[in-house]
C-alpha cells in the first residue's frame, strides 16, 4: 500500500504538491498506512479465528437444542444493529482523529525547517504554546475517538450475557417440561460461551476496525487524487530538439479568476540566450512552470519545434530542458551522485569536467574525501551557494538542447558568477537558454531580454535598445548601479 502510495504521489501533479502540507501527506504514508497494516495483521487475524470458533459452537449449539440455540440467535441481530449505528458515530470521529495527526504532522515538519527563524525572532515559547493547542486537539480527537470506541466491547459483552439469561429461564422451563437434560443445559452453556466469547472479542476490536477504516478512507482520498492528464493519444516523442521555443498568446493562473500571465507572446531561436528580468512575484518562475508543463496554459500555446507541447509526451518534454531551480535540491548522497544525478551512468571525468565547469571542483578537492564526500539531507553540510554550484554542475552534465536558470547564481559571488557564466557560454554556445535573474549584471549579453511586470511583458529587446527606451529595465537598472 506504501509502494502505492508512493508510485501515486510520483504520478501527482505539481500544483498537488503546492496545495497540500508535506507533513500531511507524510503522515499518510506513515502514520494513517500504520494503523491499516496493525489492522490486517492482528485484527484481521483474530476475526477469522473467531469465525471458525462461532461457526463450530453454533453447530453444537444447534445439535444439543435447537430451540435454545434460536434463543441464543435473537440477541445477535441486536449486537449487530448496535455495532452498525456506533459506526456511524465513531468513524467520524476516526476520521477528525486522523487528520488532527496530519495537522500536528504538518506544523512539526514547518517548526523545523524554520528553526533557525524561530529562534532568531525568540519565538520558542509561542510556537511550543501553539503546539500545545495542535496536540491538545490531536489528544482530544483520539480521546473522543476511543470514548465512543471502546464502549462497543463491553455493550455487546452485555448484550450476549442477556443471552444468558435466556438460556438459563428457558433451560430450566425445558427442564421442568423434562424435554432436555441437566447435562445437555450445561454443555449448551459452555458452547453459548465458546460462541459469544470471539463476538466479545470482535466487538472490542471493532473500534480498531473502524479507525483503520478511517486511516484507509484518507490512505485511498489520496490514491483517488486526480493524476497529471494522461498525455493526449498519440503524443509524440520529443527527441530531438533544437531549441526552438515560442509562447503565442498565453494566459494563465494558478487559480481560477486570478490571472497571473497576461497575452504573453515569446519566440527564442535555437542557440539564443533568452533573459527573464522583472520584480519579485512578477510571474518569473511562472513562465518556467509553463515551460515544463508543470502546469498547463489556461488560453494560448507554446510550441517547441514548431509543434504544441501538449502534443508531446510530458517526459520527453521535460527530458529536452535542463533546469537549475530557484530552490535547489540536493539530497543524502556523495557529491558524485548528486552531480551525476542528470546523467545515467556518468563517469567520474564527466563529473569533474562539469564540476570544473562550475567552479566546485576545487572546494571538492579540499574535503577529505573529495567527491566521495557525503552529503546530508538537504545539504546541511555544505553552503547555500556551494549547493547552487553543485545543482550547476548538475545541469551542466546533463545534455540537454535547453537549458533553464531560474536565479541560478543569486546565493554566489559575483566574482564566481562571472566565472561560471563564462563556462556556461562556452557550453551553451548553441543551446537554447533561459535565464532570470535579479541581478541585471548578469544578463547584459543576453540575445533577448524580456521585462515582466505583473505578468506582462512590459519591454522587450537586448540591452543597448532597453536601456535606449529609458523606459522599465532602464529604471530597474538603474536602481542597481547607481
Ligand atoms: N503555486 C502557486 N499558487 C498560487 N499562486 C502562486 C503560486 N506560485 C506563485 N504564485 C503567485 O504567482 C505570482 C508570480 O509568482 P512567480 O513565482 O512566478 O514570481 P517570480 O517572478 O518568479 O518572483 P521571484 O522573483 O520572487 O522569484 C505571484 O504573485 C505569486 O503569489
Ligand atoms: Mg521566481
Amino acid at each position: 500500500m506504501r509502494k502505492d502510495v508512493f508510485d501515486k504521489l510520483m504520478r501527482l501533479p505539481v500544483g498537488y504538491f503546492d496545495r497540500n502540507p508535506a507533513g500531511d501527506i507524510i503522515s499518510r504514508v506513515s502514520y494513517d498506512i500504520d494503523v491499516v497494516s496493525t489492522c490486517m495483521s492482528t485484527d484481521i487475524v483474530q476475526i477469522l479465528t473467531s469465525l471458525v470458533t462461532v461457526a463450530g459452537s453454533f453447530a453444537m449449539m444447534l445439535y444439543i437444542s435447537p430451540i435454545l440455540a434460536g434463543i441464543v440467535v435473537i440477541t445477535i441481530p441486536v449486537a449487530i444493529i448496535y455495532t452498525s449505528k456506533m459506526r456511524t458515530i465513531t468513524q467520524p470521529r476516526f476520521v477528525n482523529r486522523s487528520k488532527r495527526y496530519g495537522i500536528m504532522n504538518g506544523f512539526v515538519e514547518e517548526m523545523f525547517s524554520g528553526q533557525k527563524t524561530i529562534m532568531a525572532y525568540a519565538y520558542e515559547n509561542q510556537v511550543a504554546e501553539k503546539f500545545g493547542q495542535i496536540n491538545q486537539k490531536a489528544a482530544d480527537a483520539y480521546y473522543d475517538a476511543d470514548y465512543y470506541g471502546v464502549s462497543i466491547g463491553p455493550t455487546v459483552g452485555s448484550i450476549n450475557n442477556l443471552g444468558l439469561c435466556l438460556i438459563a429461564v428457558f433451560g430450566s422451563f425445558f427442564y421442568m417440561m423434562g424435554r432436555i437434560s441437566l447435562g445437555q443445559i450445561s454443555s449448551f452453556v459452555l458452547y453459548s460461551r465458546k460462541f459469544s466469547g470471539p463476538i466479545n472479542e470482535a466487538a472490542n476490536i471493532m473500534n480498531e476496525l473502524y479507525s483503520a477504516l478511517a486511516a484507509a478512507e484518507r490512505v485511498f482520498t489520496l490514491l483517488d487524487e486526480a493524476e497529471e492528464l494522461a498525455d493526449c493519444e498519440g503524443a509524440k516523442e520529443l527527441s530531438s530538439a533544437e531549441g526552438n521555443v515560442a509562447l503565442q498568446n498565453v494566459y494563465f493562473g494558478y487559480e481560477k479568476g486570478k490571472t497571473i500571465i497576461h497575452n504573453l507572446n515569446l519566440t527564442a531561436d535555437a542557440g539564443k540566450l533568452i533573459a527573464i528580468v522583472g520584480p519579485t512575484g512578477a510571474g518569473k518562475t511562472t513562465i518556467i512552470n509553463l515551460l515544463m508543463r508543470f502546469y498547463d496554459v489556461d488560453a494560448g500555446r507554446i510550441l517547441v519545434e514548431g509543434e504544441d507541447i501538449r502534443n508531446y509526451t510530458r517526459k520527453s518534454l521535460r527530458g529536452a530542458y535542463a533546469m537549475v531551480l530557484q530552490d535547489t535540491w540536493v539530497f543524502k548522497g556523495t557529491i558524485f551522485d548528486n552531480i551525476a544525478y542528470g546523467k545515467e551512468g556518468a563517469t567520474m571525468e564527466e563529473v569533474v569536467e562539469a564540476a570544473k565547469a562550475a567552479h566546485i571542483h576545487s572546494f571538492i578537492m579540499r574535503l577529505p574525501q573529495g567527491y566521495k564526500t557525503v552529503i546530508s539531507e538537504d545539504g546541511g553540510n555544505i553552503s547555500k551557494g556551494q549547493k547552487q554550484l553543485l545543482t550547476i554542475a548538475r545541469a551542466m552534465l546533463y545534455d540537454a538542447r535547453m537549458l533553464i536558470l531560474d536565479e541560478a547564481t543569486s546565493n554566489v559571488d559575483t566574482g564566481t558568477e562571472r566565472k561560471i557564466q563564462k563556462a556556461m557560454r562556452e557550453l551553451m554556445k548553441d543551446k537554447t537558454c533561459f535565464v532570470i535573474a535579479h541581478r541585471l549584471s548578469t544578463i547584459q549579453n543576453a540575445d533577448h531580454i524580456l521585462v515582466i511586470d505583473h505578468g506582462d511583458v512590459v519591454e522587450q529587446g537586448n540591452h543597448e535598445s532597453l536601456m535606449r527606451q529609458k523606459g522599465f529595465y532602464y529604471k530597474l537598472y538603474a536602481a542597481q548601479f547607481e
